[in-house]
Parts: C-alpha cells; structure tokens; sequence
C-alpha cells in the first residue's frame, strides 16, 4: 500500500503533493507519539512511511523544506507555535513528600527571617500545566505555556477557548498585567473523551493532564474548543502599590473577573498547614479534577523578598506532595478480555488488598509487553499502586517472595472466548481475536455498539437484552434485529408485552436514522462518530464508500492512512457486504439525503486556495467550507497554481516563504472574510 507511488509513473505535482502528504501526515504522528502520548500507527509503520519520505526527498532535492520530520530529531514538534520569551522565568517549586522535610522548610523560614511573624498560604497543587496570560486593557492578548521556563509557545487562540476566560476583566484592574495558573481537564471530560475513543476502537488516553497538555498543542482552536479545559489562577506577576500581601493578590484577581480556587487558606504555623493538607489528601478524591499536592507560599511580599531564590525556584514556597498509596498483594490469576473489536485485555485478579480506602481486586495490565516487562508470574507479590486515578497499576513484582519454582507466564495463543488462534499484527501492541462473526463477546459488543444511543439509538433494547437475545440464540449479528418478531420476543425471559412491542417498535423507527450513524454504527474499526461524519458528507452513497479507493480516502480531511485502510479491509470482507445487504433491505438509510451544498456566490470561481495557520474566528474546516460554497477549491499544497494562500496564524515559515517567493496574495483570516463578503465573528473572543 506505500509504495504505490513509484517514482517512474508520477508526474512533478503528483510528486510533491505525496511529499507534502507524508510530511503532515509524519509530523501528525510525531505530535500524537510525543505531545499525546497516544501513537495512532505503530513504530513500524511510521519507519515506513519515514523511509519512503527520505527516499522520495532525496531523489528530488527541490521539494527542500527545512521543516520536514526526516530533518527532525525525534520530538522538535512546537515549532508551529511562536515562542516567547517570559519576562519573568517560570520557575518550578521545590518539592516533598515527607512531613520531616516540610518542619525543615518551616525551620529554614524561622531562621532565615529571624522570627515566627508569617504565614502560608495553602493551595491545592493542580495537577495539570502551567501558563501565563497578557492582559492588556483587560483583554487577555497573548498567553504563553512553561516551556523550558524561560521561554514558551503562544497558544492564545487555544487559551481563549476556556470558558473560565471569557468574562471581561471588571473593577480598576491595571493597565497591563501578568498572570499565571494552571490549566488542567475535569476527570468527566476525560471519561468521556475515553469513552469515545473506546467506542472509535482507540487507544485510550492515560490521564487527564497529558490530554491538556496535548490539547493546548493542538493546531486548531476549533478541535481545542471540544476539549473543556478549565484554568485556576495562582499568581498575579505584577506588584501594585496596593497589593503587599499574595491573600491579597488572589482576592485582586477575582474581584477582576478572574478564576481563583476557593479552596486556600492562610495559615499561622506549620500545624495548620498540616491540618490542611490532611484534610484535602482524604477529601481530594470528591473533587471533580486530579491534583496533586498542597502548595505553600508566604503570604508577605516583603518575607518573600527577603527569602528570595535559588536557581531554581523560590525559598519561599514549597509543594508537598501526596503520596501515591501502594500495596504489596498476591497476583492470584491473569484473566483475558475480548473487546467488540476482538483485542484482548489481560486483567490481573489479585488477593484483595485495600488502597485509598477502597478494595482492589483487579489491576488492568494493558497487553503483552506490559507482562514481559514487568515478568509477571502468578503466584508472584506485586505492587499495586493508585494515584488520583480510578484503575490501579501494577508497578513491580516483590522478587525477594517469588518461589524460585513459578514458571514464566506465557500468554494466551488462542482466545478464551471461542478458542480462534490470536493475530497481533506486526508492531501492535495488542493481541486480536479474529473470529468476529461468532467470538460470542465481539459479536454481542458489535450489536451493543450498534443499538447504542449515538449510533441507531433503538428505544425499548439496552445492553442486557442484546445479551439475552444473543443467548436465547435469537440475534447473531446487526442484520438479525430486523427478522426479530413481537411473539419470538415475547419468549424471552421476563419480557412483558409492553416492552416486546416497544422493542419491535424502536427497531421499525431505526429506518429514519440518518446514513451516517448508521455508518457509525456498522463498528468499522477507527470510524468514530467524527470520522463517519466526513465519509458521509464526501461519499454520498454506501456504494460509493464501498468502491473508494485508498487515495480517495486519504484526500478526505481528517483521514489518514490507518482509518483508510481499515475501511478498505472493512469492505473487502465478503461477510460484511451480506450484512449491509440485509440492512439495506431492511430499509436502513445508506444514502447522505442532506441538501447539496447551498452556494453562496462565484466570488471565488475557479480559483484554488490554500489555508494554512491557525484562526482565531472560525475553525478550518469552517474556512474550507466558506471556500466551496464562495466557488472556490481548496488546495494542500502551495503550487505556482495557487490563487490564494489564507494565513492564520502561527503559519509555517516555509509555506510563508514560498508564497512569498511565489507572488500568490496572502490574505489573513479578516482580508478573506471582507473578500467573501462574510461579517466577522467574535463570539471566541
Ligand atoms: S505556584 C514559583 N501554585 O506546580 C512557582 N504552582 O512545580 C510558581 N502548580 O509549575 C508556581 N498548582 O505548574 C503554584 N497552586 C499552585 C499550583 C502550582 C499547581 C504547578 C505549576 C508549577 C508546578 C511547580
């Protein structure tokens, strides 16, 4: 599948537009394996395309582009966003976990100021990452990550996507000012992020602060704005004459619009600090995001100055840290789970232990590197650790209680369920079940996923009917639910006539459900709600995606490589074309019946633009779709054919300076609009 594009056969264009193709697509990748920590494609595949890349750069030097991933080393992968440098650096805390060390830290503060006359101010440590905000005239104008302390990436367009920030600053804030926090995701919002990429098939993400991380790095506001990120404020950078105190500082800051923990309390000695920090290291769990520790800072300006600094960080503050709490148990049995998509999950079954107050019996190992490297062998003593996240790890094995006698684990060949030999293709992580036409959990998964709310959304049928039905030997697969009859439902177990005919009724209304939750609903591996959106929206017929060849997929936005082939494979599947048949028949919608694109004019008739950047007013996609309906098409890659280049910002250099050298009109995102003829939206702003 890579190395269709051979050399010979491809005219210049095509050439450069496969380039340009790899390199988003290479740099994508870099981004979801080092800021996400989410790879979407295995270390393999990526050396693949990487290969192809190099080759395809070296026999064809003009293409040069400075920013290609084959010139960068491993994770160089901000460089789409500007830097700037902090006024102030942002330097880290120093940090405990021992309360021995923190009565030392107290004990340096007496002797160092000569007396006992201050006070800390308690914070919660959010767990999340640092940023700075610009204010100017109470506009927020420029907000800035940590970065390596001394100098960030500007991420304002993403920043201003937290709704925490959308008030304007009120009262007599000062005319400019510097503010600093901590932007972190509420643990639903990462739940729900997971159970989304759970139901796409996806890996899912670690924990709620990676995702911020990634989030803030994303390239387009609009897919930032999806991700609720909220922010807590901590500390105002600017010394007023007014504002001696942090206390104050906090109060300063909220009275201007500003979000501030309500959670801090000044304390007079170091027993009520202690007090604090027990408290909220017991209470921590009923809050609805992640931290970490408790920070304390004196409260007086003057103190602090007189404590001052070391290389590092302030003598005036210090975090201490909660302890992960950890337990040595028995691992008892390693028990397998088979997914909908047919992965298998090894789950460790250990004696019950207690940790944070709550009984562990289970611990998720991941898959089967996870047991290699931590050579697990049952029988053995593990740790078991839990964080502030829900699922415990396994983080080691006790080897001084490990019988010498306990054979290494072997993993499953076959699976539990239907005992199918396992697949695990090349450089992935995970085993697979490839029998999904009768691995009892996939083929029940499959017709969960598809009654579920998002996809056919069939009222009167949860979870536990799709099993019951299954093991009364009545449902094997999606087609099956439009052969089921009123009176063969009736026989069911505890089926009362009621709910017999408000499930035969609520598979009826599942003729109405558009095409492409139907699509969503098929559990094509990758294609999650979004991506079945696209593929609706750019193949307008079940037929039409049935016959659509790789490069038609891959030129659909949003579709790379890995979604395309997964489709191709989902289709090539002779069992798969039986069952949309029998779906078509039963009168399922795979056709898109939404209205043709409704044009707004010609203005841009015959002309080929190119977006490149980040927009702070509407998304890219919104952008494209302006182009088309103006007339206009919209183009990857900056040729001598490009009519328009329309740059947000944070705009590649290269790009930039090819469009410069080019002579093709730059227009920002305002200039494109006024040429549309298209009023400004602030409601971002
Ligand atoms: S004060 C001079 N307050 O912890 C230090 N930091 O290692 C200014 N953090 O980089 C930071 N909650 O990202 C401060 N209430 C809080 C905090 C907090 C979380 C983070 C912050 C900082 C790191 C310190």
């Amino acid at each position: 599948m890579l190395l269709i594009f051979e050399k010979s056969f491809m005219h210049t264009t095509d050439i450069e537009n496969k380039i340009t193709q790899l390199r988003n697509n290479l740099s994508r990748y870099n981004y979801e394996y080092y800021v996400m920590a989410a790879p979407t494609i295995s270390d393999y595949e990526f050396d693949q395309l990487l290969e192809e890349l190099q080759r395809l750069e070296k026999a064809h030097p003009e293409f040069y582009d400075p920013d290609s991933p084959t010139l960068k080393v491993g994770g160089a992968i901000n460089k789409n966003f500007e830097n700037f440098t902090h006024q102030y650096p942002m330097l880290s805390l120093g940090n405990t976990y021992s309360e021995d060390e923190l009565r030392d830290f107290d004990q340096r503060i007496i002797k160092q100021l000569g007396h006992t006359d201050y006070e800390y101010v308690c914070e919660l440590k959010f767990d999340g990452l640092s940023i700075s905000l610009h204010y100017e005239n109470g506009q927020l104008i420029r907000a800035v990550t940590r970065g390596d302390g001394s100098k960030g990436d500007v991420v304002t367009d993403n920043v201003k996507t937290i709704k925490a920030l959308h008030t304007r600053m009120k009262g007599d804030y000062p005319l400019n000012f510097e503010v600093r926090g901590e932007i972190f995701m509420h643990r639903q919002a990462f739940d729900r992020l997971n159970q989304q990429r759970e139901e796409e098939g996806e890996p899912l993400y670690a924990n709620p602060r990676n995702v911020a991380s990634g989030t803030l790095k994303l390239q387009d506001s609009a897919d930032v704005a999806k991700r609720p990120l909220d922010i807590y404020l901590y500390q105002l950078i600017e010394k007023t004459d007014t504002i001696k105190t942090h206390a104050n500082s906090l109060n300063a800051m909220k009275a201007w619009g500003l979000k501030i923990s309500e959670h801090t309390k000044t304390c007079s000695n170091i027993e009520a600090v202690f007090n604090f920090i027990n408290y909220w290291d017991k209470e921590r769990k009923n809050l609805s995001y992640d931290i970490d520790g408790v920070v304390l800072k004196i409260n007086d300006y003057h103190q602090r100055e007189e404590l001052g600094f070391t290389a590092k960080s302030p003598r005036w503050a210090i975090a201490f840290k909660f302890k992960t709490e950890a337990a040595c148990t028995q691992l008892l049995s390693i028990a397998y789970q088979v997914g909908r998509t047919g992965s298998i999950t090894p789950v460790a079954n250990l004696q019950p232990v207690i940790l944070l107050g709550t009984t562990v019996k289970r611990a998720s190992l991941h898959n089967a590197n996870e047991i290699e490297r931590l050579d697990l062998r049952v029988g053995d003593y593990v740790y078991v650790e839990k964080g502030g996240e829900i699922i415990p790890k396994i983080t080691g094995v006790n080897l001084e209680k490990r019988n010498e006698a306990t054979p290494p684990l072997v993993y499953i060949t076959h699976c539990p369920e239907c005992q199918t030999e396992l697949v695990r293709k090349e450089g992935e992580a995970n085993h697979y079940c490839p029998n999904e036409v009768s691995c009892p959990p996939q083929v029940v998964g499959r017709i969960q996923h598809f009654i579920h709310r998002k996809a056919m959304d069939i009222n009167g049928m949860g979870d536990e009917t799709v099993q019951l039905l299954y093991e009364s030997g009545l449902l094997h697969n999606i087609a099956d639910l439009f052969d089921l009859k009123y009176e063969t439902v009736l026989q069911l177990d505890r089926m009362a006539e009621k709910s017999a005919q408000n499930l035969v009724d609520g598979i009826k209304a599942a003729v109405n459900i558009p095409y492409q939750r139907v699509l969503f609903g098929l559990g094509i591996r990758y294609v999650g709600e979004t991506v079945a959106k696209k593929l609706a929206a750019q193949f307008k017929t079940i037929e039409q995606l049935q016959t659509a060849s790789f490069e038609a997929l891959i030129a659909v936005d949003e579709i790379g490589e890995r979604i395309a082939e997964s489709i191709i494979e989902y289709f090539q599947n002779p069992y798969h074309a039986e069952q949309i048949a029998r779906l078509k028949a039963a009168g399922l919608q795979f056709e898109n019946m939404e209205k043709e694109k409704v044009m707004e004019s010609a203005i841009l008739a015959g002309k080929s633009v190119v977006i490149s950047g980040v927009f702070s007013q509407y998304s890219r996609d919104e952008i494209k779709h302006m182009v088309e309906i103006n007339g206009g098409k919209n183009a990857s890659g900056i040729t001598g054919k490009t009519d328009y280049v329309v740059a947000g910002e944070n705009m590649g250099p290269a790009k930039l300076e090819k469009a410069v050298q080019l002579n093709i009109p730059i227009l920002s995102e305002s200039e494109f609009l006024e040429l549309i003829g298209k009023p400004a939206n602030n409601t971002l702003l």
